[in-house]
């Protein structure tokens, strides 16, 4: 990386779908981004931050129609309510757009023109699902019927939950469209293709050029080896989304002009402060571009952006960033526990930088997921930023105002300690650039340590007491806001309001990364105002029951569920031998682990007592492979084995499910892997 010349950096964070709220999921990746952006400026880089709504697609036009506004007010409500969020949790864009606008339409038809001119665009018949009451060709997902393998009744359109069968809407037993409840039919239609064959040499040698993480590099390799189909990249009206320039009735699909989305709003913030559009995005630029973005968009970020772009003669992503998923208490975020918490439930209750730092402290520049465990959650900030950080500043203020007038002393008495944190700012500043936050925090909890060991053990608090010294607790307390300022250097780019609160303490213009080489002597200060108080768990425990009645109030609104989705009913009568032929056994879960290629499946070893069986279980949307292990549930042990793509299945864990969620059951305390459940 060049250090010395000042680097153009165009940084963006995915567009958020304009049909729902910002969660603590999105938070993750728009925190972890805002993090980078805020470095890189306080490094004096030129760093360009953009995002919008992405507003276009079914989903959206039936949210709207469901409202009874049309997409516009929609999506312009969604997009204040959005930019809200966003400030709050201290997420500073340069520019936030949509999707929707002048510019993206004219990016989107430049790309598109290009490409079919260079012979990358195809057309051809395919036969979809289509809702003959809506008038409207549905994708899988708005889709229910009875899984053909197993006869599971409820199951969308291309996967079965229950069995895993994977099938094409056509094969499913009774299917009704959950848009409507009316019985779909097949038709045909004319689609449009980006022939991304054609840029399969091309891709490989932009993925083995350090674009991705390894992990993710691993993945679109298995993806290589697979081989690619053409990408359809067109839906027929009626559709909210752009009309393709040479096809009437025919739209980009939402995934063309997403991520074209970012050209727009950039183009907008160009015009807007006078940026050279083209000098950040032609094939040679000399700018740096990155996308941070979650692990289940990659295919769209990896593969066919950057296969657009060349194909169209613009420039490709310097690097494409991804983060995990995150989970809370050890689960996927679930709506009936609570742990789905929108950004504005969560700013109710708890300062947004607690969860900044937070992030902050755990995140790697690797893809795993991002585990929210609110005990820790509370432990950690408390300790950390309030027993650490701001300790500093308010064991030393007083004195600094009582002995010195608000003035620090007119030396310094440690300059080799404060040399050290000076220098310790490389070390993180390269933790930082490589997004390894977590490791950047340490760093600097390790230096407050340090810090607060100093001022104990200098004890200026007894000097105080003692006739003629109160020049030397001056000095220890000077030092002191001395090493207080240079964590609030390192600290600044996670916590932006602490810091400039701190700032405002400091007295200071600025807490810049080099500014921290000006060592603070006969420097006036202000009055110290706490910078930050404790989390309290009966705050953390009145998010959850207000993200509950969240949850209550979203389903008071739903219309009433259309077509014939009633509850299963009771099953017919058995006897008790029936009963009895099933082995049920109390089985610990002694490992369990994520299954490639199956999104739904976990694949679990159960103890059952001196024997272990293999489990393929579809309750990988509920439950972290980390957050089962060690726990008791109960088995079916006698169920005949059973052959998948994956392996054997030998038996299978008993849950209950619904809508929000998957329920898997435990014993009481005391039950003992292996025994009889009767
Ligand atoms: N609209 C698309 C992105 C288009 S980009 C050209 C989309 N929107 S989204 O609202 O579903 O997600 C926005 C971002 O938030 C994605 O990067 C997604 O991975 C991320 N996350 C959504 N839920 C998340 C978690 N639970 N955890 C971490 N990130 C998650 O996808
Ligand atoms: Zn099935």
């Amino acid at each position: 990386m060049p250090n010395t010349a000042t680097r153009k950096i165009l940084v963006t964070s995915a567009l958020p779908y304009a049909n729902g709220a910002i969660h603590l999921g999105h938070l993750l990746e728009y925190i972890q981004t805002d993090i980078w952006v805020r470095f890189q400026k306080s490094r004096g880089q030129q760093c360009h931050y953009v995002c919008a709504d992405d507003a276009h697609g079914t989903a959206i036009m039936l949210r709207a129609e469901q409202e009874g506004i049309s997409p516009e007010a929609l999506i312009e409500r969604v997009s204040q309510e959005h930019q809200e969020d966003f400030a709050r949790f201290g997420v500073a864009f340069d520019n936030y757009y949509t999707t929707h606008s002048a510019e993206n339409r004219r990016f989107s038809e430049l790309i598109y023109t290009r490409l079919r001119d260079a012979g990358h665009i195809a057309t051809r018949e395919i036969e979809q699902m289509f809702d003959p009451e809506r008038g409207l060709f549905l994708a899988d997902r708005f889709i229910k019927g009875t899984c053909p393998k197993c006869r599971k009744d409820g199951q969308y359109g291309d996967n079965c939950e229950a069995c895993g069968a994977t099938y094409t809407p056509a094969d499913l037993i009774d299917p009704v469209s959950t848009v409507s409840g009316a019985t779909p039919e097949v038709r045909s239609s004319t689609h449009y293709f980006f022939k991304l064959p054609d840029f399969a040499d091309f891709m490989q040698r932009w993925i083995n050029d350090d674009r991705v993480q390894p992990q993710i590099r691993n993945k679109l390799m298995e993806w290589f080896e697979d081989g690619f189909n053409e990408w359809d990249i067109s839906r027929d009206a009626p559709y909210f989304g752009f009309e393709i320039p040479d096809a009437p009735g025919k739209y980009f699909y939402v995934w063309l002009d997403a991520p074209i989305g970012y050209l727009a709003s950039f183009q907008n913030l160009c015009e807007r402060e006078g940026l050279d559009f083209d000098d950040y995005w032609q094939p040679d630029s000399d700018a740096e571009v990155y996308h941070f973005i979650g692990k289940d968009i990659v295919y769209f970020h990896a593969l066919f952006w950057p296969a657009m772009l060349h194909g169209a003669g613009f420039r490709t992503p310097t690097a494409v960033n991804c983060h995990g998923f995150v989970t809370v208490d050890g689960a996927k975020m679930s709506k009936s526990r609570g742990t789905f918490v929108k950004a504005t439930t969560y700013a109710e209750h708890l300062n947004p930088e607690y969860l900044r730092y937070y992030f902050a402290a755990k995140l790697t520049s690797g893809i795993d997921d991002l585990d929210l465990n609110l005990d820790d959650f509370a432990a950690r900030v408390n300790a950390d930023l309030v027993g650490k950080v701001v300790n500093i500043a308010s064991r030393c203020a007083g004195f600094v105002k009582k002995i010195g007038g608000g003035t620090l002393s007119s030396h310094c008495a440690e300059p080799a300690m404060v040399s050290r944190f000076i220098a310790a700012g490389d070390d993180i500043a390269e933790h930082y650039e490589n997004r390894e936050f977590a490791r950047a925090m340490r760093r600097v909890m390790e230096l407050a340590d340090e810090a607060n060991t100093y001022i104990a053990e200098a004890e200026p608090w007894v000097l105080a007491k003692q006739h003629g010294r109160d020049q030397e607790v001056l000095d220890i307390c000077s030092v002191g806001i001395n090493l207080f300022r240079q964590l609030m250097v390192y600290l600044a780019p996670v916590v932006p309001a602490m810091a400039n609160e701190a700032r405002a303490f400091l007295n200071l213009d600025t807490l810049d990364w080099a500014s921290r080489h000006q060592v603070l002597t006969e420097h006036a200060i202000n009055k110290f105002k706490p910078l930050m108080t404790r989390i309290e768990r009966s705050s953390i425990d009145a998010m959850l029951e207000a993200s509950k009645e969240d949850l209550a109030a979203e389903q008071k609104l739903k219309e009433a569920p259309k077509g014939p989705l009633v509850d299963d009913p009771i099953a017919e009568e058995i006897s008790f031998d029936d009963f009895a032929r099933v082995d049920l056994r109390i089985a610990r879960i002694a490992r369990a682990d994520y299954v490639k290629g199956a999104d739904r499946l976990l694949q679990l070893t159960l103890d059952i007592g001196g024997e272990t069986r293999n489990v393929f279980s579809g309750i990988r949307s509920a439950y972290a492979p980390e957050a089962l292990e060690g726990r008791l549930t109960i088995m079916v042990a006698n169920l005949a084995p059973r052959r998948m793509r994956f392996g054997v299945s030998e038996g299978m864990v008993l849950a209950s499910a619904d809508d929000a969620g998957i329920y898997l059951l435990s014993p009481d305390d005391g039950a003992e892997p292996g025994q009889r459940v009767t």
